[in-house]
């Protein structure tokens, strides 16, 4: 742990992230300057009106729903999005994930999106990155004003062009529903309808559900594409020392699991999470945090924290040994009230040698980045991949594969 300033403090041990994370006096923070998009979102609300949203959105996750999706959904939405690059032997990581992702992440938010449409899903992507800039808006070095206006624009682009018609149809389909015209049956399974369906038991207005479906389109969508680039990514370096694992990814879904549990580890798609305390807080260790103190959960130290992952937590290695209770991926999807809601559609569930095979679950990435490599996706030697030199964090500009 190192202390800042006086009124800041960052947290870097696992212990000390876990059990911040896991209290309940300590706040969501760091959303107040990107209210624009993030005010009442799931991801901002604390205590009772966390639980009761929670709640009712918890109803969508469930396994039962990600069998589904992943039957119905996942794989129509792979093979559009990768077909055409497999026909032409070429593409690139960075493309073909967030393709993938921005359509299964439209799915699950409730936004009517076909995936074959390339272009309209390449204008949604625009729109969510304004939205993720405006979410982030706390750690921009651009005129935050600015910004907002930004925001708004594409609020309202979005509103217009995507969201507005996804919303009749749902209602119309509810409408019927209750009218008992329809089946139950024919409930659409996803964020926007759960919303509307129990809009007044939640006294949810129409700006707040149109605020958290801008919230998990991008909370879903960067988050999954950049898991899928690091995943492949780490794979293909990985394979250049151990080719038979490579041969073995390729053929191996649940080996891609294991290898994306260790490169979220190593590659949190949030760096930090930001916490204030609601009153005076003491940690197991002792350190104290101050009510109003705004409190940094360093997630890329926590990951790597020795005491958990071994002297060689730097490294990748996807057969690392992790003490029981730990999540191979870290804390990279959260921990406590605040966990991520699609960590088991993304992640998978936790590798378990003496779970049955038919009741496993790969997550989406792996499915992605297995489908990729299982059309033998390897990098391109002539067009190597590009950082993003505006980033301090390892972002791929662009990530040429040949097939
Ligand atoms: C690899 C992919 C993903 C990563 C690494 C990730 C990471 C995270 C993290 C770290 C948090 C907690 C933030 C905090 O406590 O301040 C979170 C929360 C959340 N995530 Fe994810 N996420 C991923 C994918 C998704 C997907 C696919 C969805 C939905 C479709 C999603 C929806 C959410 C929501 C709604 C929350 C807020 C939960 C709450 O406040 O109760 N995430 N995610």
């Amino acid at each position: 742990m190192e202390k800042e300033t006086t009124n800041k403090i960052r947290l870097a041990s696992w212990l000390q992230v876990r059990e911040a994370f896991r209290s309940k006096e300590l706040r969501q923070a760091g959303y107040a300057e990107g209210a624009v998009v993030m005010a009442d979102t799931l991801l901002d609300l604390h205590g009772k009106a966390h639980r009761e949203r929670r709640r009712l959105e918890n109803r969508l996750f469930r396994r039962e729903i990600f069998s589904y999706w992943e039957h119905e959904i996942l794989g129509r939405t792979i093979d559009i999005t990768l077909s055409p690059f497999i026909e032409n032997g070429r593409g690139d990581l960075s493309i073909i994930g967030y393709r993938c992702a921005m359509n299964l992440t439209a799915t699950i938010a409730g936004i009517d999106q076909d995936p074959a449409e390339a272009k309209q899903t390449e204008i949604l992507y625009g729109i969510v990155k304004k939205f993720s800039e405006g979410a982030t808006l706390l750690h921009s070095t651009r005129d935050k004003d600015e910004v907002r206006e930004e925001v708004k624009e594409a609020m309202g682009q979005f509103a217009r062009d995507f969201y507005l018609p996804s919303r009749n149809a749902r209602q119309l389909i509810i409408d019927e529903i209750e009218s008992g015209a329809r089946d139950e049956e024919d409930m659409p399974k996803d964020v926007l309808s759960t919303l509307l369906r129990n809009r007044d038991q939640l006294s949810l207005s129409d700006e707040i559900i149109f605020r958290e479906i801008c919230f998990y389109l991008q909370a879903g969508a960067h988050s999954t594409a950049n898991a899928f680039t690091h995943t492949v990514d780490d794979i293909l370096i990985w394979g250049d020392e151990h080719p038979e694992d490579l041969e073995l990814a390729r053929q191996d879904l649940s080996l891609v699991q294991r290898c994306m549990h260790e490169s979220l580890r190593l590659n949190p798609a949030s760096p930090v999470a930001l916490r204030t305390p609601l009153q005076d807080i003491s940690l197991s260790d002792g350190t104290l945090l101050k009510e109003g103190t705004e409190v940094t959960l360093d997630l890329i130290q926590a990951n790597r924290d020795q005491d958990i992952f071994g002297a060689k937590s730097e490294e990748y290695d996807p057969y690392r040994e992790i003490p029981d209770g730990i999540p191979r991926w870290g804390m990279s999807f959260g921990a406590g009230t605040h966990a991520c809601v699609g960590a088991e559609l993304d992640g998978g569930l936790e590798i378990d040698p003496d779970r049955p095979s038919s009741e496993a679950l790969f997550g989406t990435v792996a499915i992605m980045a297995h489908a990729l490599l299982s059309a033998g996706g390897r990098r391109d030697p002539d067009n190597l991949p590009q950082l993003d030199p505006n980033s301090e964090r390892k972002h791929f500009s662009s990530y040429p594969v040949l097939f």
